[in-house]
């Protein structure tokens, strides 16, 4: 039995354009109230008007990255004091895209949610193995190492971030780990947390990964898993607000 909040948070990736951002932030305005917290994570440019959008709603935002450093000549990287500006709460770090598509390392991961934390700012933590990585039986493995770092990095910090499991199998794909497999994995990663911090039990783990609006609610009832991140059914209000309904 927990009693942890839920969290339910849109990643819109590389989406959007400011009549949709309206549309959807409308839509998603508009059904409230919600039992669990809700969150959209937008990309960079989108930050100001969401900001705009969302103050003084009990929707919160945030940005799907967020640089290891605090400023100087890193072109193309946002710092988390900017981030802070925008009054992001959230930043995703170490999304399984930036770890593949920008070879982004465990370690700089790990500073990163150093960075965001440091600002006050909530890092989302992502972990997950790869088909061939759960093919090959190493899938605890290699989100205990991918966490490791992070805790490394934090120390007792740790107990302020969000982790979210994303099987990168299930990412994109409509094919969801099951609720079994979850929180599996979610287990894993609370009984690593415990060994850093005796917060660990109150500490929010997302499922990533094909989350929809007919598999949310199985998924959200499994024991360690407080909530979700979400990306394609991030992009429609009603699917959203269905699978943020489905967190209670
Ligand atoms: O960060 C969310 C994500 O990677 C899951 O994407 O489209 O499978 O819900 P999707």
């Amino acid at each position: 039995m927990t009693t942890r909040h839920k969290l339910v948070v849109g990643n819109w990736k590389m989406h959007g354009s400011h009549a949709a951002n309206a549309e959807l932030l409308q839509g998603i305005l508009a059904a409230r109230p919600f039992v669990a917290e809700v969150a959209v994570c937008v990309p960079f440019p989108y930050l100001s008007e969401v900001a705009v959008t969302l103050s003084n709603s009990s929707v919160a935002w945030g940005s799907q990255d967020c640089s290891a450093h605090v400023q100087g000549a890193y072109t193309g990287e946002v710092s988390a004091t900017m981030l802070a500006e925008f009054g992001c709460r959230y930043a995703i770090v170490g999304h399984s895209e930036r770890r593949a598509f920008h070879g982004e390392s465990d370690q700089l991961v790990a500073d990163k949610a150093k960075a965001a934390l440091a600002k006050g700012i909530t890092p989302i933590v992502c972990v997950g193995e790869t088909l061939e990585q759960r093919e090959a039986g190493e899938t605890e493995a290699v989100v205990k190492r991918q966490l490791s770092a992070v805790i490394h990095a934090l120390g007792q910090c740790i107990g302020e971030v969000v982790v979210a499991y994303e099987p990168v199998w299930a990412i994109g794909t409509g094919r969801t780990a099951s609720p079994e497999q979850a929180q599996a994995v979610h287990a894993v990663l609370r009984a690593q947390l415990a060994a850093a911090t005796p917060r660990a039990s109150d500490m929010k783990l997302l499922y990533g990964g094909s989350v929809k609006p007919d598999n949310a609610a199985i998924l959200f009832s499994q024991a360690d898993i407080d909530g979700g991140l979400i990306g394609g059914a991030a992009l429609k209000a009603a699917d959203f607000v269905a699978v943020a309904r489905a967190a209670s």
